[in-house]
């Protein structure tokens, strides 16, 4: 006893990263790190570092290290890893943990084998790669192992993925390096154009999710931002409404939302007629977005729900798929 490996289902986001273990949520945080710009020694991960955004001093840069859902600095995505590994792996833990983590789905091998490379120079003792939509979809329960067909759209930070799976693999998918983050750069720039005022981008972000719509919602929420304006530099507040943010993220949005058209236009006769039957299931975090069923229900012609828990299913899809040997064993041989 004592030599025990904790499993963690690993959703390594661009946005933020989460890991299920032992049947739940055991850590969420944004994918940043800060460091030291000439030595490049870490200084905090993390939620830490993001509370550090746009208020470090001039030594210290709070950079993400994935970009678009793949890594993009991968001594930083290291460091980070290593990190996160430590922190759910309790003094009982003296191996490494058993994980599995999500790719976005056509990445490269060479993508694909720095993700698994940084997991075990962070210390898993074994590391599981999986495509995003698959894990999104077992975490949102759908019955992939069944001939029937099953739609995921995944909404992420940095890319958006749309899947019909059937019989453990993915059999049509799509995806585009544009996700959430797109959103709130359109919210910083119809501010700017409208207003004359520059805002950061987690005032963007909480605009979004605090009042953001995808259609028009028949209720008009409003919030009062801080930014500096354009051209005194002084700080001023306004007061902005769902219907502007539904003005400003709309262009995005939609090509977002054609990467699930695209994917549906390509699907087989038989299953497409699945699809219309049993909808699209919404996931990732850009599912939460106000009207976002709605507005997808419309634009693709097929019914879209809203999984369960969106923003988690990725890894507690992961987790599942770690814990039950047999399914691990179909889902790697599905890919
Ligand atoms: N309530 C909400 N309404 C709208 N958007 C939201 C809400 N909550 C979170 N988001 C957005 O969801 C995105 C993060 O989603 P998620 O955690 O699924 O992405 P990720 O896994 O980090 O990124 P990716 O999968 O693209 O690598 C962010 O852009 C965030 O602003
Ligand atoms: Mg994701």
């Amino acid at each position: 006893m004592g030599v025990f490996s904790r499993k963690l289902g690993v959703d390594l986001g661009t946005v933020s990263i989460m890991i299920y273990a032992d049947g739940q949520i055991v850590l969420q945080e944004p994918t940043m790190v800060a460091l030291t710009i000439e030595e490049e020694r870490v200084v905090a991960v993390g939620q830490e570092a993001r509370d550090m955004y746009g208020r470090h001093p001039e030594h210290i840069e709070v950079v993400r290290p994935l970009r678009d859902g793949v890594i993009a600095d991968y001594e930083v995505t290291e460091a980070l890893l290593r990190y996160f590994f430590r922190k759910v792996s309790g003094r009982m833990h003296f191996r490494g943990p058993e994980v599995m983590i999500s790719v976005p789905y056509g990445v490269t091998s060479v993508e694909k084998r720095a993700v698994h490379e940084a997991a075990v120079r962070a210390g898993a003792r074994q590391a599981y790669l999986l495509p995003e939509p698959l894990l999104a979809a077992l975490g949102a329960g759908l019955p992939i192992s069944t001939p029937a067909g099953n739609m995921i759209f995944n909404m992420g930070g940095g890319a958006s993925e749309a899947a019909v799976l059937a019989m453990n693999g993915v059999v049509v998918a799509n995806s585009v390096r544009m996700g959430g983050m797109r959103l709130d750069e359109a919210i910083i720039n119809y501010i700017r154009r409208k207003y004359s005022l520059v805002i950061g981008e987690p005032t963007a972000e909480s605009v979004k999710i605090q009042i953001g719509a995808a259609v028009d919602i028949g209720q008009e929420l409003s919030m009062e931002i801080q930014g500096r304006d354009q051209v005194g530099g002084l700080p001023r507040t306004i007061t902005i409404t769902t219907s502007e943010v539904v003005e400003a993220i709309a262009e995005p949005l939609a090509t977002i939302v054609g990467a699930a058209k695209a994917v549906l236009e390509k699907t087989p006769p038989e299953l497409a007629s699945d699809i219309i039957d049993r909808g699209v299931v919404l996931t990732g975090g850009g599912a939460l977005l106000r009207g976002i069923d709605e507005y997808i229900t419309q634009r693709v012609g097929v019914p879209a729900y809203r999984a369960e828990d969106p923003l988690h299913a990725t890894a507690i899809g992961a987790g599942r798929a770690l814990n039950d040997l047999a399914m691990l064993r179909r889902l790697v041989q599905g890919v």
